[in-house]
């Protein structure tokens, strides 16, 4: 994390039905941040079987998930309670966090010890709040469905962007996402793109700005397909062009305040 806190990060939610490109997304827009200079940039993966964290070239070696697996094996050993656990909280979250150069990122992992120790999808949102004083964007890139918005991992997000194609199917799932957003009302600060939607079939959700449509790009399913970074994607990509005119504005303008 780097040393200078001071920054209160945008935090960007990523939001969708299962293979709607989340993934592709927030890689996408991570790649426009660092463009423009906009970091600090932390990277969230909280797909459990890691999403993010392979679209741009890390691994998940060191998740929180295993991380908090250490801390429930040391804490049955030595009893551990209260105010240690909460100093424990500290220390898993910056053990977790990976420094990548331009950008840090951490990864949410899964978990198989229930243990009293927070669940590691709260865990999450702590992490989040803690580590948000130190990047100026944080891009969440969620698990599918609606799990993570129930459970409040989204609750102190700034923009939440939900991602679909154009089938009924598909904007049914994300009215649902609105809706539930909704609730934590968030989703009058929420964007609706679309990504490879040749036509629209569904009904649009309402209260979500549509803020643009990324076309299908051969150069993203490449590299994507090929495990390399989609970082590194060539500038002229037009999924990536797609990404950057859609939001470069907005990203500038709330950098600014
Ligand atoms: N605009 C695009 N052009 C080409 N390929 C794309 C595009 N968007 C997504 N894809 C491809 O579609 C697949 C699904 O995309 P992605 O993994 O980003 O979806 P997801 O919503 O993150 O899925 P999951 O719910 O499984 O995490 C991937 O193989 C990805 O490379
Ligand atoms: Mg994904």
């Amino acid at each position: 994390m780097p040393s200078m806190a001071g920054f209160q990060a945008r935090i960007i939610a990523v939001l969708g039905k299962g293979g709607a490109g989340k993934t592709v997304f927030s890689a996408l827009l991570a790649r426009v941040i660092l463009d423009a200079g906009l970091g600090p940039l932390l990277l969230v993966d909280a797909d459990p079987t890691g999403g993010l964290a392979y679209a741009v070239g890390a691994d998940m070696k060191k998740t929180m998930g295993e991380v908090r697996e250490r801390v429930i094996r040391d804490a049955a050993n030595q009893d551990i309670a209260g105010e240690a656990i909460a100093q424990s909280i500290d220390w898993l979250v910056l053990e977790s966090l990976q420094e990548m150069g331009d950008y840090s990122l951490l990864a949410m992992g899964r978990t198989d010890s229930r243990g009293c120790f927070c669940p590691v999808n709260t865990l999450l949102r702590v992490a989040i709040e803690k580590l948000a004083v130190g990047f100026r964007f944080v891009i969440l890139d969620a698990e599918a469905g609606i799990e993570q918005v129930n459970r409040q991992v989204v609750r102190k997000v700034d923009i939440p962007v939900v991602i679909t194609d154009g089938s009924v199917r598909g904007l049914k799932a994300a009215g649902l996402v609105a809706q539930l957003l909704d609730k934590h009302e968030l989703s009058g600060s929420g964007y609706l793109v679309l990504n490879r939607a040749s036509k629209i079939s569904g009904e649009m959700p309402e209260n979500l700005e549509l803020i643009g449509r990324i076309p299908e790009d051969q150069n993203v399913q490449e590299y994507d397909s090929d495990g390399i970074s989609l970082l590194d994607l060539p500038e002229k990509s037009p999924a990536l062009t797609a990404v950057e005119d859609m939001l470069i504005g907005k990203l500038r303008e709330t950098s600014a305040r």
